[in-house]
């Protein structure tokens, strides 16, 4: 049974007001009982001589009975007035249904009722407001608060809520101190565009909304707060996913006298025990990987790790042998997909078109079908004997009836192209499995990422992330090179947290703006305020954010973190329910010297 169904007179204490029970805590060992009981009218069926109605409340669904002859006249007339969602008092006494329902918690009782109060009516719903309901995503997205009566969606929240609370708890022990930041702020730069906040008493100027509270809580370090957390909305204007939102929340986190592993171990902790308090899974310790063999093994900074079928490097067997096409790659690559030898004409086809959309962008796709019999079938027969195909094989550790996939070209956008197909033939595979949980921590960041469009670096996390103290004699003459003290969480090949160790010192974080191409004065005017800061004593900090409806949606078994946000915006940014963003008046555009009268 679950731990939310309640009973009402514990929660209040007292007598409760509109009711005596909810609307699934009714049982067998309440027959007898007069009992009051409010909610939403869920169905009604009248056949006659009897009336049924369901009510029903967060908590479940109760069934009401009405009698002709032995019920009130004005209660049978009131009943048969119910729609659905009307809100309803009823009083009246428990008894034992004839017909048992035992798809419902309280299906083995009813009420007879005796009183019936209309709290409120109300207009037919939009979309019926049961578990398969027939509302498409932008009726339901309008009528949001109709949404959340239904129990799947709110059972989403109320994950959430448990969640936050283990979150706050597991922390709060650690000495962890939950502390607020402001909302609106200056810039920081996270690498998203700002939403921005015109100031009406300082015409001309504006706040930025936070992309992360990362300055602060740097500051709250300075301040000696030690531990800090916070579940935090941010803020960014970037295109949405399925697993980005322009406001989404994230459990920040900062640690003072800290290095790397003391950082991870302390959110590896509380990962596991989130997953073990909620959804009662053994998480294990959690693999390290470092960045370059991530990149490597998967083509991807975010590996799932659920499943192998790792990238077999085929240079040294597969070029060479007249295939201008392999011997002009940078890379030549290969995966295996176990017992896929019979894949038919039509399904290499599919793949072969798929690596070829604008989305993968790969220009074709060499298949080696490893025979039963130990022969071996390639696309590209016409340039490979069958020793040279059983190279292959042995390089990929295939086996009769194994199927290999090869990519080539430059060494980045091959790996990338990989790691897609990689992904779809788990999906395919269904080696995907949603109830699977495979966390890995990837660490060593490269500190900075080239930028061909503004032909400069970028900071790959952010300008504040410190470099590995190994790597510190690169920073002048190869910067490209030079590895981060940074690291991700990531579980089924989401990112699900992100973060470093800091830069604690003014000369070093000089040094970084430089390399990012801040001049002294740009650097001054944006970040003056932290450098000011670290000159009163700021101690070796660092820290991590995770993205709370990720984790969430993760937790649900859900790709999706809209379902997961109380109010969440649709695809195109805009909060349909609301209409926002909306234009405003003229008035308030002049009040904030946007416009000229
Ligand atoms: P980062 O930018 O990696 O790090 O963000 C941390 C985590 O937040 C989540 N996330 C998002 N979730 C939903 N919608 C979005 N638009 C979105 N953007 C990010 C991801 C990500 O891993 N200040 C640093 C943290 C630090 O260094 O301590 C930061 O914000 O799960």
């Amino acid at each position: 049974m679950q731990k939310q169904l309640l009973n009402l007179r514990f929660i209040f204490k007292t007598k409760v007001m509109l009711r005596t029970h909810h609307c699934g805590e009714l049982r067998k060992e309440h027959v007898g009982n007069e009992v009051t009981l409010s909610g939403w009218v869920q169905k009604t069926r009248d056949k006659g001589g009897l009336l049924w109605v369901d009510v029903r409340d967060r908590f479940g669904i109760t069934q009401l009975t009405f009698e002709e002859g032995s019920t009130n006249e004005k209660v049978l007339q009131t009943a048969r007035e119910l729609g659905r969602e009307y809100v309803i008092q009823a009083s009246g006494t428990v008894v034992e249904r004839y017909a048992k329902n035992d798809k419902l918690l309280t299906g083995d009782i009813e009420i007879r009722v005796n009183q019936l109060n209309i709290l409120n009516a109300s207009k037919v719903p939009p979309f019926k407001i049961e578990d398969e309901t027939d509302g498409g995503e932008d009726l339901r997205l309008k009528y949001r608060y109709l949404d959340l009566r239904r129990n799947t969606v709110r059972k989403k929240l109320e994950l959430r809520s448990r969640m936050a609370i283990a979150i706050r708890n597991f922390l709060s022990e650690k000495a962890f101190v939950e502390v607020e930041t402001p909302v609106l702020i200056k810039s920081t730069p996270e690498g998203a565009r700002d939403f921005v906040v015109p100031s009406r008493i300082n015409k001309g100027e504006f706040y930025a909304l936070p992309q992360s509270p990362q300055t602060f809580k740097q500051l709250l370090m300075v301040s000696g707060l030690d531990r800090y957390f916070q579940i935090v909305k941010c803020f960014r204007d970037e295109d949405l996913r399925a697993d980005r939102q322009p406001e989404f929340t994230q459990i920040d986190c900062e640690m003072s006298f800290v290095e790397r592993d003391d950082v991870l171990d302390t959110f590896e902790a509380m990962t596991q025990h989130l997953f073990a308090s909620i959804k009662q899974v053994d998480l294990g310790t959690f693999p390290r990987m470092t960045y370059a063999e991530a990149m490597e093994k998967y083509g991807s900074d975010k590996p799932d790790v659920r499943f192998g079928m790792e990238f077999i490097s085929l240079n040294e067997v597969a070029q060479g042998k007249g295939f201008n096409v392999f011997d002009s790659a940078e890379l030549v690559v290969g995966i295996c997909a176990k017992g896929c030898a019979e894949y038919t004409r039509k399904q290499l086809d599919e793949l072969t078109h798929y690596v070829k959309t604008p989305q993968v962008g790969a220009k074709g796709l060499v298949y080696v079908k490893c025979n039963p019999d130990g022969t071996f079938k390639s696309s590209v027969d016409k340039f490979y004997s069958q020793e040279d195909l059983k190279a292959w094989a042995e390089a990929c550790g295939a086996v009769p009836n194994d199927l290999i996939l090869v990519l080539s070209g430059s060494k980045e956008s091959t790996r990338k192209q990989m790691n897609q197909l990689r992904l779809n033939m788990g999906n395919l595979l269904e080696l995907r499995d949603p109830n699977q949980f495979c966390p890995l921590w990837v660490v060593d960041f490269p500190l900075f990422e080239w930028d061909e469009e503004t032909q400069r670096f970028h900071a790959m996390h952010h300008p504040f992330t410190a470099p590995l103290a190994s790597d510190l004699n690169l920073l002048d003459t190869d910067p490209g090179k030079v590895r981060a003290n940074a690291y991700d969480l990531v579980i089924n090949g989401v990112e699900i947290g992100g973060g470093s160790i800091r830069i604690h010192d003014k000369n070093t974080q000089s040094v970084m703006f430089k390399h990012l191409g801040f001049s002294p004065e740009e650097a001054r005017s944006q970040f003056g305020f932290l450098m000011d800061a670290f000159e009163y004593g700021a101690p070796p900090h660092g820290g991590i954010a995770f993205g709370f409806d990720r984790l969430c949606a993760l937790f649900g078994g859900s790709e999706t973190i809209r379902d997961y946000i109380a109010f969440p915006k649709n695809t195109s940014g805009r909060d349909v329910m609301i209409d926002s963003p909306s234009p405003v008046s003229e008035e308030q555009l002049n009040d904030l010297g946007l416009k000229l009268k």
